[in-house]
């Protein structure tokens, strides 16, 4: 095990903030995972589990054991007729896995490709994209208790998954390690284009035959052609989530601004575009010094260089402010504020 000491952040989080870690250490197994959380125990350290850095704001340094996940291993676990088990470890890269499926012709994350981050942070907040969620390839996931010290096995109902949502994300925050994701992945593919710009796009491809493949490459264009880099420009995504709102107000906020981009759910409610909320406030591409409303996505913040953690953070509420005050719906926060 080996254990270092305030050590920089910067280069492991997509905003590149430079806070430093107090005690941090690289885990690429479960044996020295469990090491290093009876190290924390033993010296009552409270920990932090980081994989990417793709989903999370960090504020100040942290003052805690930041464990960072790098366990390995991609295994064909089961098959039956329909479908593929694909049990894969935490710290393999999410994009590099939806390649490898792509590769085997194991179907159901191809609308998912170029999500950046890991595999163990993937249930977190159920990750999303282009009509597909986690949720609907998730078979079951290990996990390691801090506290009890034990392994845990969670199926999909027991993670509670809900939109950028699981028990992770909120009743279970940092108490678990996510050491494995097991996916089910179809033999026979399930096309979904249905969703934004895909098929458009696969159309611009001038594509001859339909495939898991064509799909990523057409969900990887559009997701280049908008959303900011974080290798050039700092960003974790989506700021905030799009808000959901009774149909009734959706209704009589569209008499008094019809061009509000709105869907309606299934259970009624209507799922608000909140990068048009915050384009029609007037913030898209808004920056004050280093902190940013992205000019193509307003949904993302973005750090152009400097900017602190408190700064982007004050950004996001005086945007959620603005929203408010325009047309009283509140912004929840997608992104870890540490
Ligand atoms: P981190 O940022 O390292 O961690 C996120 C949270 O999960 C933290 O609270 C951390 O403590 C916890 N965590 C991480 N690993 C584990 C583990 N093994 N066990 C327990 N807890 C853990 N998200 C979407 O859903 N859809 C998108 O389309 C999307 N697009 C994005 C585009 C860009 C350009 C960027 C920068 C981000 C985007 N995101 C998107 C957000 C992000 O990619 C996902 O949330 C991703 O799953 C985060 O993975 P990570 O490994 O970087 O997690
Ligand atoms: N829009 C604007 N102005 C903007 C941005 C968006 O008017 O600046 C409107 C447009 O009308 C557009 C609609 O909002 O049609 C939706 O925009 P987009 O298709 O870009 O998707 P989004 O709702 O902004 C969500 C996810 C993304 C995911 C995409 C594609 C959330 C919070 N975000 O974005 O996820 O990649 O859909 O499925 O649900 C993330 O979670 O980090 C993330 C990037």
């Amino acid at each position: 095990m080996q254990i270092e000491q305030n050590i920089s952040l910067r280069k492991l989080n997509t905003f590149g903030m430079d806070v430093s870690a107090r005690f941090f250490s690289v885990v690429d197994s479960v044996e020295s995972m469990t090491e290093v959380v009876k190290y924390c125990t033993e010296h009552n350290l409270a920990s932090f589990i980081l994989g990417g850095g793709s989903n999370i704001l960090f504020t100040k340094n942290v003052d805690a054991f930041v464990i960072k996940n790098n366990i390995k291993g991609i295994e064909k676990v089961h098959e039956d007729e329909e479908h593929y088990y694909i049990k894969v470890g935490a710290g393999e890269n999410w994009h590099q896995f939806v390649m490898h499926c792509i590769n085997n012709q194991y179907a159901g994350v191809e609308n998912l490709a170029l999500i950046p981050g890991n595999v163990g942070a993937s249930p977190m907040q159920n990750i999303g994209a282009y009509g597909v969620e986690i949720k609907d390839v998730f078979h079951s996931l290990e996990a390691y208790h801090l506290k009890d010290r034990q392994p845990v096995v969670f199926s999909g109902g027991e993670c509670s998954f809900g939109y950028r949502e699981s028990v992770f994300k909120n009743k279970y925050r940092n108490q678990f390690i996510i050491t494995s994701v097991t996916y089910r992945l179809k033999k026979k593919p399930d096309f979904n284009i249905s969703y934004g710009a895909i098929e458009q796009e696969l159309n611009i491809m001038g594509l001859k035959e339909l495939s898991i493949a064509a799909i990523a490459n057409a969900v990887i264009n559009i997701r280049r052609s908008k959303l900011p880099d974080p290798a050039v420009i700092g960003n974790a995504g989506s700021f905030f989530k799009n808000p959901e709102i009774p149909v009734e107000q959706f209704s009589q906020l569209k008499k008094e601004f019809p061009g509000m981009v709105g869907y309606e759910l299934e259970n009624g409610n209507v799922k608000v575009a909140a990068g048009w909320l915050i384009e029609q406030c007037g913030l898209k591409g808004y920056r004050s010094r280093d902190a940013g409303c992205h000019e193509k996505q307003a949904l993302v913040l973005v750090n152009y260089g400097n900017a602190t953690g408190e700064e982007i953070y004050t950004l996001s509420e005086d945007i959620m402010n603005s929203v408010k005050i325009k047309y009283g719906i509140h912004l929840e926060r997608e992104v870890n504020v540490i």
